[in-house]
């Protein structure tokens, strides 16, 4: 049993990591395929298996899938389906709050795009570009099966060269969103299933050898030395590399090996490191043989010193809010510019530094606005709750999104923490599958900080104490938990008598604190779901963890309502989790103005 399980994770593997995701796709001259996508709804998968339930495309042959927008050969073929009759999704977009008919839908849909395209150059590569899809994803072009990709949050992509018409063309993806016990996540989340390709897609073209990697940030600990490495995808892998960042009089070549990749290394004399209060962004420009790419990147250190958070060597406190990937105006997954504007604008507006964006990648866009903007992010793996932790293939997916995810942002200033997993109940297992996580993560980037969303315990001796023990915080860089004291633990009032035994000289965190309330039910302090119920909480809440010696930042749980298929009380819930600060109509409930009151205090004790 355990080489067939091994088996199918190396199966998984190959296909999820048959490409390396290629980074800074918006630097990129792309050819987008957003709009609309002609779909059929197949929840039996009959265009993927036969009638005896076998793959069409097993063994990975070339040519797999039944829908494969094929026309009759003649009048006596028979097809059942064409995709020309069918309805259209716009993508980027769920399917869910496209068609009232698929509003809860949790099966497979297949989407069909025809393209014209003609290459620039005819050495150049061309490579099909997903900013994700939820949640595991087969792509084919005109008929061959390109790959499969597993896990809803993170960017894939496959080379096309040799299977792209000059012409015409048809890309056919089967999505397929349903929950599974051994996924990443797994059956059980506190959010809506949002399904479908809900991020961009473009094509992507590419001289033979192309940069498809690179990592450019100040040196752990260090603000006079630009390190990382640039990669060469391609035939011609060894060859010099010019980096270039104008405003700081560099220029400088290295060479890459037969591997493709070079190391670098700058010596800076006088760099503006990125900062909350000083955004600071360089152009940086790449250039190898026939490719060049640019994009804008801040320098700035992060790092721990016994409780302490120092941003560039100052001590910080992180004024934080949660965020999911809902726009909830629109009642949809996020995926745009303007809604990255919207969101982080509110955070903002409520004096945060810092948003966790919870709890799993949320899109690409949202590190790029926060880079502009100077609001540090705390960006997480979606490995929720309680996942299959001795399970080879859901360890090989966790890895695999944590890499994809790493891949895409590591050259953002914005992004300083990298969570490895949320409210995980503690084992042997479930520690020794973080661990390896953690070694991961730090192999790919070791100069951002570590940590997950721990859970608090208590003794029954002692009512009053709240314990924060995890063998797992040993790992991470800060001890960071969720609390709900008055909420789901009692009542605001206990807040008054709580002990917190946090037995680390690390700094603290807490992810989530935060009530329910209906916006605009009112009523007296103690009754449920009233604004001034979750108002008092709040107030009391921040009282409660200002005492912690090591509190250096809390991210209130949430910015804004947000769909979840747990939440069933009529006239109050309707399907939405209601601990927002914001209402799903985008009004500010009276805990926004308590919070808010709170950070402008705290901006006074910490830095600007
Ligand atoms: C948990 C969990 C969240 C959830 C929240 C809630 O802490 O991390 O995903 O939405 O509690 O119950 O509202």
């Amino acid at each position: 049993m355990r080489t067939a399980v091994l088996l199918l994770a190396l199966l998984i593997s190959a296909c999820v990591l048959s490409q390396e995701v290629m980074i800074n796709i918006p630097g990129r001259n792309s050819f987008s395929l957003n709009g609309k996508w002609n779909y059929i709804v197949d929840p039996y998968e009959n265009g993927y298996y036969d009638y005896r339930y076998e793959p069409f495309d097993k063994n990975e042959n070339p040519t797999g899938g039944y829908f494969l927008d094929r026309k009759p050969a003649s009048k006596s073929d028979l097809v059942e389906y064409d995709f020309d009759l069918m309805p259209a999704l716009m993508v980027p977009g769920d399917w869910n709050s496209q068609d009232d008919k698929l509003f809860y839908y949790e099966g497979t849909v297949w989407y069909r795009k025809l393209f014209e395209y003609a290459k620039k150059d005819a050495g150049n590569r061309v490579f099909l570009c997903f900013g994700g899809a939820n949640y595991e994803t087969d792509v084919y072009l005109n008929g061959r099966k390109l790959g499969k990709h597993i896990g809803g949050f993170t960017p894939f992509n496959f080379e096309i060269t040799g299977i792209l018409k000059e012409g015409s063309n048809s890309v056919v993806v089967k999505v397929d969103n349903k929950r599974r016990r051994d996924g990443v996540p797994t059956l059980n989340t506190d959010w809506f299933n949002y399904g479908g390709i809900t991020r961009d897609v473009c094509l992507v073209e590419v001289p033979g050898t192309f940069i498809s990697d690179y990592f450019i940030q100040l040196a752990k600990g260090k603000q006079d030395l630009i390190s990382g490495y640039v990669k060469l995808n391609g035939q011609n892998a060894s060859q010099k590399i010019r980096i270039e960042i104008p405003e700081l009089k560099i220029a400088t070549e290295i060479t890459t090996g037969e591997s493709g990749t070079a190391s670098l290394e700058i010596p800076v004399k006088k760099i503006d490191r990125w900062s909350t209060s000083n955004p600071k962004l360089y152009q940086v420009n790449i250039s190898a043989g026939g490719d060049a790419i640019s994009e804008k990147i801040g320098f700035r250190n992060i790092e721990t010193r016994g409780t302490d958070i120092l941003l560039n060597g100052t001590s910080v406190f992180l004024r934080g809010i949660c965020i999911h990937e809902e726009n909830p105006m629109r009642g949809g997954r996020a995926y745009s510019v303007e809604d990255a504007r919207m969101l982080l604008g509110w955070a903002r507006e409520l004096g945060c530094n810092y948003v966790r964006l919870a709890h799993y990648p949320h899109n690409e866009n949202m590190a790029r606005v926060a880079d502009e903007m100077g609001i540090l992010l705390w960006e997480e793996n979606p490995v929720y709750w309680t996942i299959l932790w001795d399970n080879p293939g859901t360890f090989e997916n966790a890895r695999n999104q944590l890499t994809e995810l790493i891949t895409r942002d590591k050259n953002r200033a914005s992004v300083i923490i990298w969570s490895m997993a949320n409210e995980t109940p503690v084992s042997d297992a479930r520690t020794s599958f973080l661990k390896k996580l953690v070694t991961h993560a730090r192999e790919l980037d070791n100069t951002r900080l570590i940590s997950a969303a721990m859970e608090v315990h208590r003794d029954p001796a002692k009512p009053n104490d709240r314990i924060v023990e995890d063998p797992f915080a040993e790992y991470t860089d800060i001890v960071n938990f969720n609390e709900y004291v008055g909420w789901y633990d009692g009542l605001p009032p206990d807040c008054d008598k709580i002990n917190w035994i946090i037995n680390y000289d690390k700094p603290v965190m807490i992810s989530e604190v935060g009530a329910g309330a209906l916006q605009g039910l009112h009523g007296d302090a103690l009754t449920c779901w009233t604004e001034e119920f979750q108002e008092d909480l709040f107030r009391r809440n921040l009282a409660m963890l200002s005492k912690i010696p090591q509190f250096r930042g809390v991210s209130p749980w949430i910015l804004c309502d947000f769909r979840s298929p747990r939440r069933h009380l009529a006239n109050i819930q309707d399907g939405w989790n209601r601990k927002g600060l914001i209402g799903e109509n985008g009004t500010k409930k009276k805990a926004f103005f308590v919070v808010r009151d709170f950070y402008r205090q705290k901006a006074t004790e910490f830095e600007k």
